[in-house]
């Protein structure tokens, strides 16, 4: 086939804010995932019955206690009734375990109180999951009758295993018939770029790999919840962390505790250099529940008070709050999205009164906000449209020309989800090249499409609830997906203006080519679905010079089934190679089942 660019023209230039991430807590991307808190249900929220993931070690019976609350907001304690004077306590098992690796510290805290007559320390300490092996622990002592918050530091030994088959215990010996209380048990690791209450590293490195200009959140049906109770609450996710009562997150079937509130996400951006993109609720819920009008009004102000809690100035009510919450810079929020996937509400409602309600409120107080709306509506003009689309490699292949033709006179297009489908619990390498293929016909079109983020970004490969996910891990470690790599290849290798790119010739091949005003670099993607390799003669004409050496990043692999998995982390990464004889025109051949980004000097 022959590849015509366009060299010397640039048709529009590459938003700056093109590659964003979106996310939610779905498949325990946060709780037991991002958000790295290693013990399951560590405030005794879970479930109003039993101390889910809590069991007891030696002679001691465990059950909640609604009579003994920390607080408020959580509601009731684990009590722990010990019965001999032998080693006893209770014991969590973490998010499918606890991982162990050589030195690795731990920051413990609780609060605990125990009756009358107990003595002694309390023993915190990460052990085998059969109890055979301490790897680390320490003694807390001062447990009295009334909650006090303790804290320990806990340090791996260098000749400890690498495994996620241990526990953490609480212990206590020679109390027969004593009782301890215990709430909000932390058990964190080391944090990326040891922020307090911060983020998992191993993942944020790999986030920081695909350079996102914005991050959608936080969600997703998980903003919306199943019904307009279980929302995200905002309110409720912010402020210290034993304050946060947690919700059920019944959109994907389990608890979050909120570790990752408002203040979390929000400093997930700042660690990336990453702008928000805020979700605020809207009115509507998963199982079809809608806010009548005459109700809305405080779910509108709860918007108006969240933009501000994140953007404020620190006199004003909500940013003071946030002040008060550790971060007194306010973030830069440009984008707010009303709501999420409204097209379902049949009622009629978003267009009817939610969207113009939430758009005239916001764009009051804050008049250069841009409003996302997420389905078509023609009550107001929405600044952006978030559409979004899960679909088969083969469909994304053939639809990279999508929006070739769409109107340019409406709303711009953010594409806010978007995922080929093949692999699981996460995309294959088919799906990459279906992923390339959709992407170059987004960044082709980016004088429309200003924004894009993939769908969903993380999956514990323990709960593999969603079919395909760009990032697996487990308690140990992760990987990136071949659409992961895919992504990174094209994140990372572009110019800021896109140029004119034609290919003519078999193999269903899609092309988007750019240049870097300030370098004159010229990248081109050439993304080949076909199980042929294919030489490509590239024409660049209007083009000043091209050095004879350039680059070619190619991300393929023998079979489209191939795939990256926790055990087999790099089956499926880029290569880069150095390649000779370039010039205004040139031949290069793709191999089959595979992305290409040709950088050109
Ligand atoms: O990405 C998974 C889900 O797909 C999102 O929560 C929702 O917005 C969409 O339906």
């Amino acid at each position: 086939g022959t590849l015509s660019v366009d060299a010397g023209t640039s048709l529009h230039s590459l938003p700056s804010t093109f590659f964003g991430l979106m996310t939610e807590d779905i498949n325990h991307s946060m709780t037991g995932g991002l958000y790295p808190e290693l013990i399951n249900n560590r405030s005794m929220m879970a479930d109003a019955s039993k101390p889910v993931e809590w069991s007891a070690v030696g002679d001691a019976a465990i059950s909640l206690d609604p009579g003994n609350p920390l607080n408020t907001a959580l509601t009731r304690s684990l009590k722990v009734d010990i019965s001999s004077t032998a080693r006893a306590g209770v014991a969590n098992g973490g998010y499918w375990g606890v991982p162990v690796t050589p030195r690795k510290t731990y920051k413990v805290s609780f609060f605990a109180k125990a009756s009358a007559g107990f003595s002694g320390p309390l023993t915190v300490g990460v052990e085998s999951a059969d109890g055979a092996k301490v790897y680390a622990s320490a003694d807390v002592h001062g447990v009295g009758g009334d909650w006090k918050r303790f804290t320990a530091t806990l340090r791996t030994r260098a000749d400890a295993p690498t495994t996620a088959d241990a526990r953490f215990v609480v212990s206590t010996s020679g109390n027969a018939g004593r009782t301890l209380w215990l709430d909000n048990v932390s058990l964190f690791p080391p944090t990326y770029k040891n922020v307090k209450n911060g983020l998992r590293p191993d993942l944020m490195k790999l986030f920081a790999g695909l350079k996102p200009a914005f991050i959608r959140e936080p969600g997703g049906n998980y903003l919306e919840g199943n019904t307009i109770g279980t929302r995200f609450d905002w309110k409720k996710t912010i402020g210290p962390v034993w304050t946060r009562p947690g919700h059920p997150d019944d959109a994907w079937g389990y608890w979050s505790t909120d570790g990752m509130g408002l203040l979390e996400y929000l400093e997930w951006c700042e660690q990336l250099g990453a702008e928000p993109m805020l979700a605020v609720y809207a009115g509507y819920s998963l199982n079809g529940s809608h806010v009548a009008q005459d109700q809305l009004p405080p779910y509108v102000q709860d918007a108006l008070d969240e933009i501000e809690y994140a953007t404020g100035p620190v006199t004003s009510t909500w940013g003071k709050k946030r002040a008060q919450d550790g971060h007194p810079a306010p973030f830069r929020i440009r984008y707010v999205e009303v709501g999420n996937e409204d097209w379902f509400d049949r009622s009629g409602s978003y267009n009817g009164y939610r969207f113009p309600m939430f758009y005239d409120a916001i764009k009051k107080a804050y008049p250069s906000m841009q409003v996302i709306a997420t389905t078509g509506v023609t009550s107001r003009t929405p600044d952006i449209l978030d559409d979004h689309y899960y679909q088969s490699p083969g469909w994304m292949n053939t639809h990279a020309n999508l929006y070739d033709g769409h109107s340019r006179s409406g709303p711009k297009i953010l594409v806010g989800e978007w995922a080929s489908q093949e692999g699981a619990p996460t995309p294959d390498l088919n799906a990459a090249i279906g992923d390339a293929s959709w992407l170059t016909g987004l960044e082709r079109n980016s004088d429309l499409v200003i924004q894009e983020a993939y769908a969903p970004m993380l999956v514990n490969v323990h709960d593999d609830r969603w079919k395909t996910n760009l990032i697996g891990f487990d308690a140990l470690t992760s990987y990136g997906s071949p659409s992961y790599y895919a992504q990174r290849m094209l994140a990372n290798k572009h110019g800021d203006q896109v140029i004119g790119a034609t290919y003519t010739g078999v193999g269903g091949i899609n092309v988007v080519a750019t240049k870097d005003s300030r370098s004159g670099r010229i990248y081109l993607t050439v993304v080949n679905p076909s199980s042929a390799s294919q030489p490509v003669a590239v024409d660049l004409g209007g083009v000043g010079h091209i050095g004879p050496k350039g680059t070619a990043t190619v991300l393929s692999s023998a079979h489209p089934t191939d795939t990256n998995t926790i055990s087999q982390p790099a089956n499926v990464v880029p290569k880069t190679t150095t390649v000779t004889g370039l010039g205004s025109t040139f031949t290069h051949t793709v191999p089959a089942y595979s992305v290409t980004v040709l950088t050109l000097n």
